[in-house]
């Protein structure tokens, strides 16, 4: 008996740990939101919901999706080479038209004719882009090893059995007329049944549960006909209670997010899709700053791109990427794979440790707006609390020696010093430098209040 209970608390666990240990380690992600919104440039979906574009001009927008430049060997290599580990890409975003290959129809309001309703809404039916775009760069992403997420909104605001269509008008309340609910729910499990068993994304990223509960989703039967077919699916936390990760969106988190695995989604501008007027870019300094508070936490980073309507990405957009790229190539070991930092007290900054906690990463952002090269200064830091010594303390890709003391440290207390490390402010990475500090055994740290005792 005691056995068997033994063996029910652990299964979960370990299960739950297996499954979603690449996603753990994989910290960088890429969002890509692509979409008729891309067009006209307008906010994706929410333009006629919040009624700044009126519905028939937004739908419009379907006829100047080309995609006549898609690339989709280009994307991957791109997303590749700017170290992330996965992507994750809108295959229906909340104007309900599907990126991938549905077959199953959206209904649409009598008398109106945004689409035409003989087929599916869908690219590869309403747009002069004519195909499954989701696929394709499936397929690309797989080849450059990275591992995929299929975006997906659970709200439909362009179909006719969905309640909600504008901010201030319903079609309908679900209490009064539940048949019609339930055809939305079988219109909507069907896409993701189709998404499943077409794409096998090892990742659902769903959006959209803030407007009904979880017993009106049926929460339960999604995750169960994805994980019937795609047992390993992971699944982000937005369907109420089910999921495996946490979401915040756009703000760091301050303190850690309730589950213990988390990502933070990112706009590398204001806006989740291509918005030409918007060029609020956050610098690739700042999005690396949030990028290592990510780290620090535990955490990953999605951030996101949005391609133009032909398929290509803006210039900016590819500028960061690169950046990204030149800086998690070169801090790979004190990126992939960690867990969060030690905390403050000890160091006042974001840091990383090996699983093994034989390596401790201190991210120190670099004096910015001037030369680095041509300084002859040093840059200190210190942090303390240390109780075994480093075997090797070293800058991230330079190889001078650096000068380091223990301040304090009384022969016969217990207590550790403080460690002061000078950094040759020439040596330094342009964005972000890494210490790393190797230890022969585990890094001990001292908890205590101080003093002698
Ligand atoms: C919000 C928005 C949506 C966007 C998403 C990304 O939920 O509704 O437009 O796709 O955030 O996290």
């Amino acid at each position: 008996m005691k056995f068997a209970l033994l063996l029910s608390a652990l299964l979960p666990s370990t299960f739950m740990a297996q499954q979603t240990d690449w996603f753990a380690d994989a910290k960088l992600g890429i969002f890509i939101h692509w979409g008729m919104y891309a067009v006209d440039g307008t906010s994706e979906s929410w333009a006629f919901h919040n009624e700044t574009v009126p519905y028939a001009t937004y739908m419009r927008q379907m006829n100047g999706f080309s995609a006549a430049k898609y690339n989709p060997n280009q994307w991957a290599k791109l997303i590749k080479e700017s170290g992330a580990r996965y992507c994750v890409i809108t295959t229906k975003h909340h104007d309900g038209l599907a990126l991938y290959n549905t077959q199953i129809k959206t209904p649409q309001a009598p008398h109106q004719k945004n689409w035409n309703p003989k087929y599916p809404l869908s690219t590869k039916y309403q747009t002069p882009a004519k195909q499954d775009l989701i696929s394709p760069l499936f397929t690309s992403l797989r080849q450059e090893q990275l591992k995929v997420g299929a975006y997906y909104s659970l709200l439909d605001w362009s179909s006719f059995d969905y309640p909600t269509f504008l901010k201030d008008s319903s079609r309908y309340q679900i209490n009064d007329e539940p048949k019609r609910w339930n055809n939305f729910l079988t219109f909507m499990h069907g896409q993701i049944a189709e998404i499943n068993t077409q794409l096998r994304p090892d990742l659902f990223w769903f959006d959209g549960d803030w407007e009904h509960s979880e017993i009106e989703w049926q929460a339960a039967q999604i995750d169960s006909i994805i994980h019937q077919s795609n047992p390993n699916a992971i699944l982000n936390g937005r369907l109420h209670s089910f999921g495996n990760y946490d979401t915040p969106e756009q703000n760091m988190p301050i303190t850690h997010p309730s589950r213990p695995i988390w990502e933070l989604c990112l706009t590398t501008n204001d806006n989740w899709g291509y918005r030409p007027l918007d060029n609020n870019y956050k610098t690739p300094f700042e999005l690396l700053c949030i990028f290592s508070e990510c780290l620090g936490m535990g955490g990953n980073l999605l951030l996101d791109i949005g391609p133009k309507a032909d398929g290509t990405f803006p210039d900016e957009q590819v500028k960061i990427l690169q950046e990204f790229g030149r800086w998690t190539s070169k801090h790979q070991s004190a990126i992939y794979g960690t867990s969060a930092g030690i905390p403050y007290g000890h160091y006042h900054g974001n840091s990383t440790l090996s699983k093994d906690s034989l390596v401790l990463n201190l991210f120190v952002p670099s004096p910015q707006g001037s030369d680095l090269h041509a300084s002859n200064k040093m840059l200190p830091i210190y942090m303390k609390g240390l109780k075994n010594k480093p075997s090797m303390i070293e800058l991230i890709g330079s190889s001078t020696p650096l000068a380091v003391s223990e301040v304090g440290k009384i022969s016969w207390s217990e207590v550790p010093g403080t460690l002061f490390i000078q950094i040759p402010i020439s040596e330094m990475d342009p964005m972000i430098s890494v210490i790393q500090l190797t230890f022969n055994e585990p890094i001990e740290l001292y908890r205590g209040k101080g003093g002698f005792h």
